[in-house]
């Protein structure tokens, strides 16, 4: 067992300081780079160019105080909305860094800035759908739910929703609604082309009108949501043209 003073031998000359800087910050840290410092304390070479690598922090970020060479401190910092979980800096040893790297987890402040941690209720489970899904009883901050509409329904809504830091998926969960439109009446007119009833949500169909009249509006309809045609095109009567009026010319 070595202790502290001689932890500082570990690495010269800049070990010294973040090694006495250590012991006043982090206290029990200190005791761990002892422990670790142990086998290579008489190799200084070899000891100064070990190098950790670098950390990843999701939702975070790392800052190294020189480099990720042994006696380097990684400090750890959580994005806006996130709490850190676990040491806020590690130090690099003689073969890794010395602890488990921290977490960042989602949390809002409160007015006191004394933090929580989120947590979100299942949101509803929506008539003609499956979901939510995973089923859990709580879900972590940013956790995604889904729903499924069952067959022959339509989503009203967003699929998915998220856990938002106030404590409530967002957006709202959605409806599952049996879209059908009624056949189009259109009084001179008759279907062109598209679908055949049912007509479904986004059936498609496009009319035209008789001879002698004129469409007014969209003759291309789609299904929406509601039950109802994206368009209501009438045929209009074309007024009668004096120059080409057919049955005046007698013979
Ligand atoms: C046009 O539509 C009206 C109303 O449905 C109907 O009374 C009329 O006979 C139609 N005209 C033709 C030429 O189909
Ligand atoms: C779809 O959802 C929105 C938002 O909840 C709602 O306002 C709208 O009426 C719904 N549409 C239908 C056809 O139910």
């Amino acid at each position: 067992m070595v202790d502290s003073e001689q932890v500082l031998g570990c690495k010269a000359p800049m070990g010294l300081v973040l090694v006495l800087l250590l012991s006043s910050l982090l206290g029990p840290l200190g005791q761990v780079q002892a422990q670790d410092c142990e086998r290579p304390i008489r190799d200084t070479m070899s000891l100064t160019e070990f190098n950790c690598g670098s950390l990843e922090l999701v939702n975070g970020h790392v800052e190294y105080s020189e480099g990720t060479s042994f006696g380097s401190l990684a400090t750890f910092s959580c994005n806006d909305g996130y709490i850190l979980s676990g040491r806020n800096r590690l130090l690099c040893g003689n073969t890794e860094w010395l602890g488990r790297t921290p977490n960042c987890i989602g949390a809002v402040f409160t007015k006191d800035l004394s933090a929580k941690i989120v947590k979100c209720d299942s949101p509803p489970s929506v008539d003609k759908a499956e979901g939510p899904s995973p089923k859990r009883d709580f879900y972590d901050f940013e956790s995604v739910v889904r729903y499924n509409c069952q067959k022959d329904y339509t989503i009203n809504g967003s699929a998915s929703l998220k856990c938002k830091s106030n404590g409530e998926f967002t957006p709202n969960p959605p409806t599952c609604l049996m879209v059908r439109c009624k056949a189009p009446f259109i009084p001179n007119g008759s279907q062109k082309s598209g679908a055949r009833p049912p007509y479904i949500h986004r059936s498609l169909v496009e009319y035209e009108c008789k001879p002698g009249f004129k469409m007014e509006g969209e003759g291309v309809m789609t299904c929406q949501l509601d039950s109802t045609w994206s368009s209501t095109p009438e045929c209009k009567v074309l007024p009668v043209d004096p120059t080409s009026s057919p049955g005046k010319s007698c013979h």
